[in-house]
């Protein structure tokens, strides 16, 4: 892919991913308690265009040659955005809204906070088609948003610093251990949540 197509490839993936951007933050500000600033229920977001050499591994991943085409019809995360709200109940907050909006479509959807992966890994990633209008068609584009707490996110950023590209001698050992933490880490939060006085 030379650098032209990759620039052509992420513009409309770059709009879907802004259009959601700016959704989030309207929910942002409108679901808190007015009277409460710190009750906003996003922590802060975070988002990435996927990188051209990711684009590329992942295409030569699946078997497929780097065309335009194959990065279109088999990657769904070309747009990502990470929201870290505080606490699980305002991922399930946003997402219920999200879904209400009528014009969006789930294309995917894994909840990883109700089963979390093998390796301790929680989040909610769900794939939203976002319709793009040009003057004459619209398209959805999908963009990949992966809600975290904060807990969540802590954990998720050290276990990838930890295990990323690292061969480990006692992998077995370790990946039971940051399973263990992870558990722990979903306590803490449950019992920090405790201490929120609800309005
Ligand atoms: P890929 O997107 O190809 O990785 O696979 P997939 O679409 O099946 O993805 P999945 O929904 O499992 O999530 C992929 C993304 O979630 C990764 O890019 C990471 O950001 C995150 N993720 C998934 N599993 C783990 C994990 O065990 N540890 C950490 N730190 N992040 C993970
Ligand atoms: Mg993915």
């Amino acid at each position: 892919m030379t650098n032209e197509q990759y620039y052509e490839l992420i513009k409309p993936y770059e709009d879907a991913t802004q259009l959601m951007l700016t959704r989030l933050e309207i929910l942002n500000h409108s679901i808190y308690d007015h009277a409460m600033e710190e009750s906003k229920p996003v922590h802060h977001m975070q988002y990435r265009i996927k990188e051209k050499r990711s684009i590329e591994r992942k295409l030569e991943r699946l078997g497929l040659t780097d065309s335009l085409i194959n990065a279109k019809d088999n990657l769904k995360d070309i747009g990502g955005i990470r929201v870290i709200c505080y606490f699980q109940s305002e991922i399930h907050e946003l997402l219920a809204s999200l879904k209400r909006q009528s014009d969006l479509i789930v294309i995917k959807e894994k909840d990883y906070m109700t089963n979390p992966k093998a390796s301790g890994y929680r989040s909610y990633h769900i794939i939203f088609g976002v319709p793009l209008h040009t003057l004459d068609a619209m398209e959805y584009y999908p963009v990949e948003i992966q809600f975290r707490t904060l807990s969540m996110d802590f954990w998720s950023s050290l276990e990838h610093r930890i295990c990323y590209k690292k061969e480990r001698a006692n992998k077995e050992e370790l990946s039971k251990q940051l399973r263990t933490l992870s558990e722990s880490l979903a306590m803490i939060e449950e019992e920090l949540k405790g201490y929120i006085e609800e309005p």
